[in-house]
């Protein structure tokens, strides 16, 4: 292997050892500790174990948190009762409704129920709407973890071509527009891709930085990048017994620069920017 291994889990470890600090200093000028709810409902295996590591990295970080656990028929109606009744308690800075949500919940009718000031996963459309305009109140945990792992890792974003693979509010929508913008670890003229995209390594060919996010395993090859290619990957895909990215990391890292490896690249740096949400929501509310 060439490419330099982009330690997501270490990157993330040390912001969640400052953010601790901070959750300290918070404590002591308020008499509080920032606190988060999740809500996670029916028995889907991953969102479980997403969700007890993020009440894990929660508890180290000192902030508090608790989970409600919803029967797999919760209808609508009840869930959006526990958000609203989540929405009015003032001890709670941020609410999570873990996705996917079972069939019988329309989902953007949960989202949207959430009240802004809380929503620290920025799905709200306030909150987009805000983050488009270049004035976010919160930034999505995934993408703005994506921005971290570049910054800290001394890669040049601004000027260059960053090729994004996939669309989703969650991540390619979001990522793709937080660096086109103008600011820091920002400025790169962005190429949008997706399932439809016509001769699809005609643009990840020419990619500075590779951005995969469409939740298909190992389907990035090295033949469809540039030597020297920064490659960030997103994927998280159950296969057998293996956890993989959407990039086949042993093709891809002989030819990259630097790569992030699944696990431990970017999944570590989205519960850390969720807690950095979490601590900033308790600071709005005060
Ligand atoms: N399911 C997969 N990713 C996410 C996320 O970032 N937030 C929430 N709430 N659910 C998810």
């Amino acid at each position: 292997m060439t490419a330099q291994l982009i330690d997501g889990k270490a990157i993330a470890a040390a912001i969640r050892e400052r953010l601790a600090v901070e959750v300290v200093a918070f404590h002591k000028s308020t008499n509080r500790f920032p606190k988060l709810a999740a809500i996670l409902v029916g028995d889907d295996a991953a969102s479980q174990v997403y969700v007890r590591n993020k009440e894990q990295a929660c508890a180290k970080a000192g902030i508090a948190s608790e989970v409600h656990r919803l029967g797999a028929n919760t209808t609508q109606a009840e869930l959006l009762q526990r958000v609203a009744q989540l929405n009015a308690e003032p001890s709670v800075n941020g609410i999570l409704v873990q996705l996917p949500l079972p069939p019988q919940i329309h989902e953007t009718t949960i989202l949207d129920s959430i009240t802004p000031l809380k929503d620290v996963d920025c799905f709200h459309p306030e909150n987009v709407g805000r983050l488009a305009q270049g004035r976010p109140r919160f930034l999505p945990c995934t993408p703005h973890g994506v921005q971290q792992v570049l910054r800290l890792s001394g890669i040049c974003v601004d000027g260059a071509h960053v090729v994004v693979l996939g669309r989703s509010e969650i991540v390619g929508k979001p990522i793709s527009l937080m660096l086109a913008q103008k600011g820091e670890t920002a400025n790169a003229t962005v190429t949008i891709c997706h399932s439809r995209t016509k001769n699809l390594a005609d643009f990840t060919r020419r990619a500075d930085i590779l951005i995969a996010a469409i939740g298909k395993p190992q389907f990035v090859t090295a033949e469809m990048l540039k030597p020297g290619v920064v490659v960030i990957d997103v994927g998280i895909n159950r296969v057998g017994d293996k956890l993989v990215g959407d990039v086949d990391f042993e093709s891809v890292a002989q030819i990259a620069s630097a790569i992030t490896p699944v696990p431990g690249g970017i999944g570590p740096m989205t519960i850390a920017m969720l807690l950095e949400n979490t601590l900033n929501a308790a600071k709005l509310q005060i």
